[in-house]
């Protein structure tokens, strides 16, 4: 029997249906209430509301749990890849070895761009963020691909669009930052893996021979890995509410690249670094910047602490604590922007306010400390983000055309002025 919640409002009763999911969570189904009883409900950052039901990435934040499709976050980096990964959050399922090369095959085959969008890259000036170029560069695809904006697509295009995506999303990524340190752009290599690859753009001269370091190209595939889904965070919850106007797939990932650009999301892998950054500029004195992080009349937030649903340990960051300091070994980096990054984490966990509220180092403060260590430069650190959240993003827009859901439109509470009168400029 389903069950339902009463409500009473104004003395009236209203029945909710309840939602439960298979991991015995539960949501109240307020989507009649409005009909019923002219009330609706009113939650900023939507930090109680469910926007949807979803097949893809269970989390439970209270207990530090990460799956993507039923497989914990700590198989996968063990023992899979993140073009795997993508395939499985995509299509639902682990691959079987056919479709695996199939897959491998179809994305070597579109890594290539189209020559005019170089021409596009080269209009930027220099010192664009690689982000706004990344986005842009996305949303370009549109023009290269016209059939891509039919909004009644079949599948099979609906596909060819997401392998163009995964294939062509390193190489122009690789390009946004060739044009801003002035370098020309590598071309694909497809004898390579896909992170080498990237890497390969990223970092080849033309004047020097370039071995790619399997010790960083598997740290960067775990970190891809677990940055691929994150169930309805703010970009992904940005990509189905542009796709649900039946956008197409690269405008709707391109507005989910922007909305991952801002510091209190994807963007804070970057700040995580400026601010250690500052610190260390600053005479490397934690003990100052934990005290402004408290302070309520100060701004300051230490930037890669805290997260909307884990109150505990982030999954993720445990994962790339452990790479981040074989990574750190074996490549011998002596730095001491990441001896301060150490001393911020002590003191932040052994401090009450930050165990009171339970703020954890999450995601982000580890991986801009070891896309550091890889020799990433610092204002790509978000673009890796978007590089990993990719397949996350086009199977949350996937499944959201597939259940036809309807358009994304909030309502609101009116708190501005009620009816007045026109005033003449004359009489102001
Ligand atoms: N430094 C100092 N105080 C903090 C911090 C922080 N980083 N994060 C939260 N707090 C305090 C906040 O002031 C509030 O205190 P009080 O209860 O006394 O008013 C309390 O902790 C709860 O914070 P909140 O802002 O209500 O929590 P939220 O769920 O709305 O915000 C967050 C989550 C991630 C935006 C926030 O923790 C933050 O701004 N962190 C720094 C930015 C960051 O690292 N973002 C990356 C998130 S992980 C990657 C991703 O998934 O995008």
């Amino acid at each position: 029997m389903s069950k339902s919640a009463e409500i009473i409002i104004e003395g009236k009763k209203y029945d909710l249906p309840v939602i439960e999911g298979t991991e015995g969570e539960k949501a109240l189904d307020i989507s009649k209430l409005r009909a019923q009883s002219g009330y609706i409900t009113l939650d900023y950052g939507f930090k109680n509301t469910g926007s949807t039901t979803s097949k893809i990435t269970f989390l439970n934040g209270e207990e530090g749990i990460l799956r993507y499709r039923g497989y914990s976050i700590e198989d996968l980096c063990d023992k899979s890849n993140f073009l795997e990964v993508a395939y499985l959050l995509i299509y639902g399922k682990l691959p079987t070895a056919e479709e695996y090369d199939q897959w491998i095959y179809d994305i070597k085959m579109h890594t290539m761009v189209h020559e005019d969008i170089k021409r596009i890259l080269e209009g930027f000036p220099s010192n664009a963020h690689p982000m706004g170029v990344l986005s842009s560069l996305i949303t370009s695809l549109t023009a290269f691909y016209p059939e891509s904006l039919d909004p009644n697509r079949s599948i099979d295009g609906v596909k060819l669009s997401i392998v163009r995506l995964l294939a062509k999303l390193p190489t122009m990524a690789a390009w946004a930052y060739k044009n801003e340190v002035g370098h020309p752009v590598n071309y694909p290599d497809n004898t390579l893996d896909y992170v080498s690859n990237f890497l390969k753009m990223m970092f080849a001269l033309p004047a020097e021979k370039h071995e790619v370091d399997p010790v960083i190209s598997n740290a960067l595939d775990t970190l891809l890995i677990l940055h691929a889904d994150h169930e309805q965070n703010c970009s992904t919850s940005t990509v189905r509410m542009v796709g649900s106007s039946h956008a197409s797939l690269y405008t709707s990932i391109s507005a989910g690249v922007n909305a991952l650009w801002g510091p209190l999301h994807g963007g804070a892998n970057q700040a995580v670094i400026e601010m250690l950054d500052n610190i260390k500029k600053d005479g490397g004195d934690v003990e100052k910047y934990i005290k402004k992080a408290k302070d309520k009349n100060d701004p300051f937030r230490l930037m890669g602490f805290g997260h909307r649903v884990y109150k505990n340990f982030d999954p993720r960051a445990k994962i790339i604590k452990k790479h981040a300091d074989e990574v750190l070994a074996k490549l011998g980096v002596e730095d001491p922007v990441l001896e301060i990054a150490k001393k911020l984490e002590e003191t932040a966990l052994k401090d009450e306010y930050f165990i009171e509220r339970k703020l954890f180092p999450n995601v982000d403060f580890y991986s801009g400390i070891i896309y550091r260590a890889m020799g990433i430069p610092t204002e790509m650190f978000t673009v890796m983000f978007a590089m990993g959240r990719l397949p996350g993003w086009i199977s949350q827009w996937l499944e959201m055309r597939e259940n036809n859901e309807p358009i994304g439109r909030p309502r609101q509470i009116y708190t501005g002025e009620n009816v007045r009168d026109y005033v003449e400029m004359s009489k102001r």
